[in-house]
């Protein structure tokens, strides 16, 4: 009995611990998760435009387009939490429906571009880049951009 005494409160230490990490999704949290998202995007769409300006070799393109796709894909999540603010208009949230829309549609896209990619090479596949990565079309309605910190 002792024994099952201490294993129950190492679970109910577990446990509490575990309802405690809940408040620690605040929303200074929730605005720095999504800026890591968006600015993982931001360094590959950049070492891609170095590829596409010949200034670094092609080699990882792949490998380029594939963490673009896969970061593509945690971005709505990112922006689940109703958090206002930061560069975040408040339509994000007041035009959910549009704006969870066009970030799926983004992460289709870049998912699309990938598998191009690996099928058919990565000159078909950087043939979709300004199409596929429509940073600026969602940033011009969501985005008030504001000087670097
Ligand atoms: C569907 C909408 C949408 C798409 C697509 C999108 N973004 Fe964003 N992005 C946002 C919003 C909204 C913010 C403001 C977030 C904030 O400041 O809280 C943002 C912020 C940013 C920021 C600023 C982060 C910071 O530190 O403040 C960068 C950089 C960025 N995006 C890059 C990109 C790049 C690069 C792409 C495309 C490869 C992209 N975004 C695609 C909506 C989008």
């Amino acid at each position: 009995m002792i024994i099952c005494a201490a294993a129950l409160g190492a679970l109910q230490v577990a446990g509490s611990a575990a309802v405690n990490a809940a408040p620690a999704a605040n929303n200074a949290n929730a605005v720095d998760y999504r800026q890591h998202i968006m600015n993982t995007l931001n360094e590959q769409a950049a070492a891609l435009g170095q590829i596409l300006s010949g200034a670094a070799p092609d080699d990882n393109v792949l490998a380029h387009l594939d963490v673009l796709a896969l970061t593509a894909s945690t971005a709505l999540k990112a922006f689940e939490l109703k958090v206002p603010g930061r560069e975040a208009r408040p339509e994000v949230w007041a035009k959910w429906a549009d704006f969870s829309q066009r970030m799926t549609e983004f992460a289709q896209k870049t998912a699309a571009m990938a598998k191009l990619g690996h099928e058919q090479g990565k000159e078909a596949a950087l043939a979709n880049v300004v199409d596929a990565l429509s940073c600026k079309k969602c940033h011009d309605t969501y985005r008030k951009e504001q000087p670097a910190k």
